[in-house]
């Protein structure tokens, strides 16, 4: 089986650069270890933290992360609290929704509150949230701590910095990915309209429901899975220097073989509500031939305990367009809230969820994708993933296609989905679609 097609991944695909050295993140003692005067503790013992927490003051911080069907970020939380017993961690669960959780935050941050040390942020956030000054900068702590940002995928760091300055680390990375069932597929289609084909014959299958099951619901994931359309036919939304190019025959004929899919008779009846939860839970039950998702349904696809598909799931890239395959960069960093009272402790935290212990314990307990290069030649991260192992998976990560990068995303986001929806509802063509889109985006980024 061919798994990563040695696809064209490449002109219009912002690359996302090259790779690291090895992993510092092990850090030097912190100033509060100044504190302890056994002269004969060494480095690496300090680090092992158990008895250093035994004279420090009791400190709880809130950790705000979204929804996971899995055991990571349970797992790692623990594995903290082991490491550092001065420090609890509660875990405050916000919406999958990535957007209802985007406003949660800014209303809470909008008014200074306190009550969250450390969040997890999508990685379309960062712009915005430093920009609003809701976060701490966090350069002069990875700079103490000798943290060497080249370990991590430069586009990963990238998508952390504002103005010169690094808001947030990142603690795993995200790039589209299509599913399909060996059980009944041949050979993955190659491309947008084989997908259409193979989904038509193949549905029914294995008691299969539905061909392909993908997110179209009006929130952030279907910016995610248009963005991937319009950039697989060489379209793109804003280009390199900043300018709104959304309307071009291409992301029209992009927008067109969306709403082809998503109209057609192999999708649930209720696509237009599902998201990454809905396509999980259908994929997993065994309801769909293809689905796109993200890296981490691979983790459940393969759970034994709800997954009716174990054994016969493999991934390889989304078909192409005309200008080949294309997958969006998504992923999630961690930040500490500019109010919070226990900076140091949620630092702590911080550095271990997006150091490598942190990140290992999310990639095999997670299925999440690591940030840091050097965990993809982990025996562990390797044995527990297909495609943590499979080297061109590392490809697909660096040529990920970003969403627009602006302070003003949410309005861009918002534009696009309201747009993009009238076409799948059938409200209005795709070039209708691209020209509202090209004004209203050209009016907010004007502003
Ligand atoms: C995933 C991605 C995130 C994206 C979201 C959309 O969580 O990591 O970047 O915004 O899906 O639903």
């Amino acid at each position: 089986m061919k798994l990563w097609r040695n696809a064209l991944f490449s002109l219009f695909f912002i690359a996302l650069a090259l790779f690291l050295v090895a992993c510092s993140s092990d850090s030097p003692s912190s100033t509060e270890e100044d504190k302890k005067d056994e002269p004969d503790t060494t480095a690496e013992e300090q680090d092992n933290a158990t008895d250093e927490g035994e004279d420090k003051e009791q400190v709880t911080i809130v950790y705000a992360r979204g929804v996971d069907t899995t055991p990571g970020t349970d797992m790692v939380i623990e594995a903290f609290e082991k490491k550092f017993p001065n420090i609890k961690i509660e875990s405050r669960e916000m919406p999958a929704d990535t957007g209802q959780s985007h406003d949660q935050y800014v209303t809470a941050f909008s008014s200074q509150s306190t009550e969250i040390d450390v969040f997890n942020a999508d990685v379309i956030w960062p712009a915005e949230f430093a920009q609003a000054n809701y976060a701490l900068e966090l350069d002069r702590l990875i700079e103490r701590d000798g943290i060497d940002m080249d370990t991590y995928f430069p586009g990963t760091v990238a998508a952390a910095n504002f103005d010169g300055r690094q808001w947030a680390m990142p603690q795993y990375t995200d790039a589209g990915v299509f599913y399909y069932r060996t059980d009944i597929v041949e050979t993955p289609p190659a491309t947008w309209d084989e997908l259409i084909e193979q989904a038509n014959a193949l549905k029914g299958q294995e008691g299969t429901e539905f061909g392909y099951i993908m997110q179209a619901a009006q929130y952030e994931g279907l910016i995610t899975n248009a963005i991937e359309f319009i950039a697989s036919y060489g379209g793109q939304v804003i280009d390199e220097d900043n300018n709104v190019v959304v309307d071009s025959p291409e992301t029209v004929k992009a927008i067109e073989k969306m709403a082809e899919v998503v109209g057609s008779d192999f999708v649930p009846g209720n696509i237009l509500n599902f998201q990454e939860i809905d396509t999980e839970n259908a994929f997993v039950e065994g309801k769909s031939v293809f689905a796109r998702n993200w890296p981490y349904m691979q983790s459940s696809s393969n759970d034994e305990e709800k997954s009716k598909i174990v054994g016969n799931v493999a991934i390889t890239t989304l078909p192409a367009g005309d200008a080949g395959n294309a997958a969006a960069l998504g992923g999630w960093m961690t930040m500490i809230n500019r109010y919070s009272e226990h900076p140091d402790e949620a630092w702590e935290f911080v550095k271990f969820i997006s150091g490598e212990e942190g990140q290992k314990i999310t990639a095999v307990s997670g299925g999440r994708a690591p940030t840091l290069k050097a965990l993809y030649d982990d025996a562990e991260v390797k044995e527990a993933s297909e495609l943590f192992a499979n080297p061109d998976f590392a490809a697909v990560l660096e040529s990920a296609v970003s969403r627009p990068v602006t302070p003003i995303y949410p309005v861009v986001s918002d534009v696009m989905q309201i747009e993009i929806s009238k076409v799948l509802t059938g409200d209005q063509t795709a070039q209708e679609a691209a020209t509202n889109m090209q004004t209203k985006i050209e009016a907010a980024m004007n502003e």
